[in-house]
């Protein structure tokens, strides 16, 4: 069995962080999505993985590299477009061969231990398995409409009235039959190849697709507000650690994880929380729920529930900063420079909520 990441796409949704990164490598608690996602499939006892790229190939290609540290071997499949996660597949079949695989959005965060359902489908007579989750939003995704029995009747791609709560989750397996599939679908109104469409397809020529309903959590990380709640979940399932230094002055609780050379001075840290390689927190408050990535820096400041991506810095904020996503060598301080006026340098779709 082969397994296939998918991580083109444009990310727009998540402006402004994605202009300069792909949002596949937006870390949840210190690992970047993409690594849990790489993680889950190996876990599965799969070795050999693709991952669709499109403009980001360069960084993916850098942050990844060939899979060793995994133990597996990736292979980098370039997409011409961003045409659809169907369309994802179809470019992808060179590498997919007559192989069962598994398909994982980049993108997706869910709860660990899906890595058993994919060894399943490995020796399942299935032609495919898709994984369901109930969802409040339904319309936002594409949703399945179960028969009485527990099959599937149809599928539909982000429904106005949806048949059902049950979305379909970032995660698909199939077998050689998804290559009729997605030859034989039309772009949807949306001009995109659709996987639904390609898995409706199976059902309507009467190829076994099994609906798995998954009870844990799963996020998919279209918003900002989903890399915090996907952050939230993560921390709670990390083991705490650690390995850089707290000085005697300060008080870190024991859901935080403190990473190597990371050093806490007279500063509180409540849990759960992950502090990176080599930040540094001084005369701070650190809030449950906040992840600051490695070489982050905060002064005399308090942070609570956030994102805090490397080499940011906060110094001297009066103000508790929380609900936040910070990126990359972003800097946020206090001056004492007259008048006193609110002075911004942000990039595009920034977002600044003052109070
Ligand atoms: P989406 O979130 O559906 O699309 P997107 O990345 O373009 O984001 P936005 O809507 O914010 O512009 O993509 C889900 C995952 O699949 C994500 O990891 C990107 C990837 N993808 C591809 O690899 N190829 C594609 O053609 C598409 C549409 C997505």
């Amino acid at each position: 069995m082969k397994g296939l990441i998918l991580s083109g796409g444009k990310g727009t949704r998540l402006y402004p962080l994605t202009y300069t990164r792909a949002k596949q490598l937006i870390p949840v608690a210190n690992e970047p999505v993409l690594f849990r996602v790489i993680r889950a499939i190996r876990d599965a006892g799969i070795a050999d993985i693709g991952i669709v790229v499109g403009d980001t190939e360069p960084e993916i290609r850098e942050a990844v590299g060939d899979g060793t540290r995994w133990g597996v071997t990736i292979t980098y499949i370039r997409q011409s477009a961003p045409a659809g996660l169907a369309h994802a597949v179809k470019e992808s079949l060179p590498f997919i061969g007559d192989d069962r695989f598994v398909m994982f959005l980049g993108d997706n965060v869910i709860q660990g231990g899906i890595s058993p359902l994919i060894r399943q489908f490995a020796s399942s007579d299935w032609n495919s398995q898709i994984v369901l989750k109930q969802v409040p939003n339904p319309q936002q995704f594409g949703v399945a409409e179960l028969n009485p029995d527990g099959s599937i009747k149809r599928l539909v791609e982000k429904p106005k009235q949806p048949p059902s709560d049950l979305a379909l989750v970032g995660i698909y397996m199939f077998d050689h039959h998804v290559r009729e599939a997605v030859h034989a679908i039309r772009p949807s109104f949306r001009g995109e190849l659709e996987i639904t469409d390609a898995i409706q397809w199976l059902v309507e020529q009467g190829y076994a697709v099994h609906p798995y309903i998954h009870r844990g959590w799963w996020i998919d990380t279209g918003k900002p507000v989903d890399m915090l709640t996907a952050n939230d979940h993560v921390l709670e399932e990390v083991t705490p650690h650690i390995a850089g230094h707290v000085d005697e002055a300060s008080k870190v609780d024991s859901r935080v994880t403190v990473e190597a050379g990371a050093q806490i001075i007279n500063s509180v840290v409540r849990g759960p929380a992950i502090i990176g390689e080599n930040a540094r927190i001084v005369n701070s408050y650190v809030g449950p729920f906040t992840s600051l990535y490695h070489d982050v820096v905060v002064e005399n400041s308090e942070i609570e529930h956030a994102i805090v991506l490397e080499h940011s810095k906060i110094l001297h904020v009066g103000a508790r900063i929380q609900d936040s996503l910070i990126g990359r060598n972003a800097v946020v301080t206090h001056t004492e420079r007259k008048p006193r006026a609110i002075q911004f340098n942000l990039g595009d779709y920034s977002q600044i909520d003052l109070v």
